[in-house]
């Protein structure tokens, strides 16, 4: 672990509390739960909770095959580790998006955690498949992030379907589900804020989507993976540098440090309170004319970036 990420980490481990469940001296202490933990019991906690909140939302069973689409990060790695422990059916999926060091250390990490535990792990080049993001930047006006979200997402659920996947789960935590919904507020992004929640549906051409971690901080991520030695890229992506969410995680982090339990609050509320009035909108979907996968035009946007693509190679 860098010396940033123990930094990071420091403040919430204290040694003078007792652990509440076995009365040792404690390792850590979680402001919002209010609760000290020793080693033993702070991973025994999180994958209760874990398993707590997959039933609690219906999200998948143990005869489900569930795709862990993994980044080489801290969440999606103690995501994969935690279902496995928890005895789900449960592989990998890295996509190689060819963002040069970042992604080859990204894939190095996915590969060392699957051979180590003998896990089977997919992996799919960008730049085999269609273009590397890098690439594609060279093309596309648009911020790098909204092409390669459409394309992680694409090709998470192509690759689910063709190997007979009934669920994809990703690492998305509290921190990054709370400042989606933040700027989906700020901006009243109406459409798509009646479609953020844990899970969504399958059918219809998609495989069901989940986010088992969304209860849980990037913190109480990153803690599970430290305490479990699980070796994680702490490197962001050089494209995200001056993302929005970025701004909006600061700003909640800072309401969190006044009033813990803010984050999830805010989240929590938004489900139970204000998603139900919003009644998503049915939508027409039918098989994009060129690669059959789900889409409300006659090509999905992935074919019509690949056109694009392939008409600047033709003119170059
Ligand atoms: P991000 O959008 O980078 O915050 O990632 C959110 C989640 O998407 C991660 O926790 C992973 O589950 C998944 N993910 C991100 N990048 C990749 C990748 N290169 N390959 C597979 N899954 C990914
Ligand atoms: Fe997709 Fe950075 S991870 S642009
Ligand atoms: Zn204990
Ligand atoms: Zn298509």
């Amino acid at each position: 672990m860098h010396k940033a990420q123990k930094e990071k980490l420091r403040d919430i481990f204290i040694g003078m509390r007792r652990c509440f469940k076995c009365g040792k001296r404690a390792s850590l202490y979680l402001f919002q739960h209010r609760a000290a933990f020793c080693r033993e019991h702070y991973l025994e906690w999180y994958l209760k909770r874990l398993d707590e909140t997959i039933k609690e939302f219906g999200m998948f069973s143990r005869e489900d095959r569930v795709l862990v689409a993994v980044s080489g990060g801290k969440d999606s790695l103690s995501l994969w580790d935690a279902l496995k422990k928890l005895g789900y059916k449960a592989d990998g999926f890295y996509i190689d998006l060819g963002i040069g060091e970042y992604s080859e250390k990204s894939r190095r990490l996915c590969e060392e955690f699957a051979k180590a535990r003998g896990l089977k792990l997919h992996i799919l080049h960008l730049g085999l498949e269609i273009a590397t993001i890098p690439q594609i930047k060279s093309i596309e006006k648009r911020p790098a992030c909204s092409y390669c979200g459409q394309l992680k997402r694409y090709y998470m659920n192509k690759l689910a379907k063709d190997k007979g996947y009934t669920v994809i789960a990703t690492g998305h935590n509290l921190d990054d589900e709370s400042a989606t919904l933040f700027s989906n507020i700020i901006n009243w992004n109406m459409e798509y804020l009646e479609r953020q929640s844990p899970v969504l549906k399958g059918g219809e051409g998609f495989v069901r989507k989940v986010k088992p971690l969304f209860k849980f901080t990037e913190k109480e991520n990153a803690l599970y993976a430290f305490l479990s030695g699980i070796d994680f890229v702490e490197e962001e992506c050089p494209f995200s540098e001056g993302a929005n969410s970025i701004e909006y995680k600061k700003i909640l982090s800072q309401l969190e440090e006044r009033s813990p339990g803010t984050k999830l609050r805010f989240y929590m509320d938004f489900l139970r309170k204000c998603r139900p009035l919003l009644g998503a909108k049915e939508i027409d979907l039918r098989a994009c004319q060129a690669c059959g996968e789900p889409t409300i035009a006659e090509l999905c946007s992935v074919c019509k970036l690949r056109q694009r693509l392939n008409s600047r190679i033709l003119s170059s």
